[in-house]
């Protein structure tokens, strides 16, 4: 469907002002509609003389005389003569209108669109005489209540300017209206807000009074009245029930000057809706304690493995205890990495650099000099992609220090490199080391670190794994370069993101 400013720009002259005019009405008038209980449609004079529909909004309170939508088409020969008018006389015109497959007669109001000084647009209510609501209480306040809004949009002092509701909760006539006089005390209160004062306890007879003396907050009412502005506020007016208020003046010229002769004030039980965003946060809140305690439990593992490992005495138990030590801290760390960001997934880096951390305490060796730098960052990660791809990381990371740089031939460089887009994430290890042998085979490869590597990302991940000999391009790239008779290692690592 096309928006207001497409239409404008397409069909109108208007300046940006003016279309943000028309857009500020539009974000206010499902109240209006509602007050009037029919539908409104917006009218622009268009560059090729006709009156383009530019946008409609069907009341919650009545019936609605289109069933389908009129943004974009024309006015039809009858409703014409009624816009012409409106616009060029300034003021408020009412006749009959001619509606495409209805017998009965139809009424349209036009309402002339003040700004900065000139009518630049028409709002109309157009509704069916027989059709609509048999007037009583209600009816007779909400259309007097309209027409005071439709003098001061005659009159460019609604809508109020860079004020408008916020559409998701803002409240609705629908949702409880209640109308305060001059002096702010309450001339009608609908059914729904009568309900919604009983639940915060005010249940006498509201009419008469006002909101201090029932004793309900009237901070948003004063400032309302102070600043002739709308004031939106949500208070907790008992301990057990949030309201969300909004208060709309309403403005009239007395002796030349501008007061505050009454206000309406839409209001809604947001208890409910506060009451299940207190519940979600909450949840949140259990799932980071549940990666807290697992990361706990892992450690205290790992703890007790160290213990055992250190009453080993055969050097080939010690070491393959270690490894295990080393892994289980590493989903650990993954594990505490979740447990301090709010939902599911991890900025992937957060977990990288740790990560790199852990592999460089195990080196220790001051012969054995091995530096690592980490180009780019994976993005986020939901984590069953992170914890798996952490744990290969960790591998790669120790078979370039374990296979490139054999203790006694010095050090090198290892360099990871994180690339993302919005269906892959690429890993890149590179070291500058010792290099594979020329007849290794990855897929044949036994040993357990690869096995993990491979089983990982081929199967729980759906990923592609390479490896080979560096090329002097990759190492370059990230700036390392080969001592004589080292080839150096690249292991690729491709793994989908929306793969489930
Ligand atoms: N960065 C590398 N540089 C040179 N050779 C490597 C590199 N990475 C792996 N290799 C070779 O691949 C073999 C298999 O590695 P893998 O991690 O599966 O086992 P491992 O490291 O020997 O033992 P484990 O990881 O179980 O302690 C290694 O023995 C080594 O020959
Ligand atoms: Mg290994």
């Amino acid at each position: 469907m096309a928006t207001i400013a497409e239409l404008a720009k397409l069909h109108t002259e208007f300046s940006k002002e003016q279309v943000a005019h028309l857009q500020a009405l539009a974000g206010e008038w499902g109240m209006l509609a509602d007050f009037c209980f029919a539908d409104m449609l917006l009218y622009v004079p268009t560059t090729d003389d006709t009156w383009l529909v530019i946008a409609q909004v069907r009341a919650a309170t009545g019936q609605t005389l289109y069933l389908v939508d009129w943004v974009g088409a024309s006015a039809n020969l009858s409703e014409r003569p009624l816009l012409s008018q409106a616009y060029q006389s300034g003021d408020i015109v009412e006749g009959e209108i001619a509606v495409e497959g209805m017998s009965d007669a139809c009424r349209m109001m036009a309402i002339p669109v003040r700004y900065d000084g000139a009518t630049i647009a028409v709002l109309t209510r157009e509704w069916n005489t027989q059709s609509s609501r048999q007037p009583g209480e209600l009816e007779r306040t909400y259309l007097e209540i309209f027409q005071r809004f439709a003098r001061m949009i005659t009159v460019g002092e609604f809508p109020f300017e860079g004020r408008v509701a916020d559409g998701s909760v803002a409240p609705r006539v629908g949702d409880g209206a209640v109308v305060l006089d001059a002096e702010a005390r309450v001339r009608y209160a609908s059914p729904n807000a009568t309900s919604a004062l009983h639940r915060v306890g005010i249940s006498a007879n509201a009419v008469g009074q006002t909101l201090a003396e029932l004793g309900m907050i009237d901070s948003p009412v004063r400032q309302a009245f102070e600043r002739q502005e709308p004031v939106v506020e949500e208070f907790e007016q008992t301990s057990d029930v949030t309201l969300l208020t909004r208060c709309i003046p309403i403005l009239d010229e007395v002796d030349g000057e501008t007061v505050v002769t009454g206000a309406v004030m839409l209001l809604r039980d947001v208890t409910e809706l506060r009451r299940r965003d207190r519940l979600l946060l909450s949840k949140d809140a259990t799932i980071r304690e549940i990666h807290h305690r697992v990361k706990n439990n892992l450690q205290t593992i790992s703890a007790l493995l160290r213990l055992q490992g250190r009453r080993l005495e055969s050097e080939e138990a010690k070491a393959a205890v270690a490894e295990s030590v080393r892994r289980i801290r590493t989903i650990a760390l993954v594990h505490e990495t979740l447990s301090r960001e709010p939902g599911d997934d991890v900025a992937f880096i957060e977990i990288v650099r740790p990560l790199v951390r852990l592999v460089e305490e195990g080196l220790q060796s001051p012969d054995r000099p091995v530096r690592f730098v980490v180009h780019g960052d994976g993005g986020r990660l939901p984590a069953n992609i992170a914890t798996p791809l952490s744990v290969v990381l960790t591998e790669l990371l120790q078979n370039a220090i374990d296979h490139g740089f054999p203790e006694g031939e010095g050090g090198g460089t290892v360099a990871v490199q994180l690339d993302a887009d919005d269906e892959f994430l690429n890993i890149t290890v590179i070291d500058d080391g010792r290099g594979i042998d020329p007849d290794f085979d990855l897929a044949s490869a036994t040993g357990l670190g690869l096995s993990i590597v491979r089983t990982l990302v081929t199967t729980e991940l759906a990923g592609t794994i390479d490896m080979r000999a560096a090329t002097t391009h990759e190492l370059d790239l990230v700036e390392l370069s080969l001592r004589p008779g080292y080839t150096g290692t690249v292991i690729e690592l491709r793994v989908p993101l929306n793969a489930e």
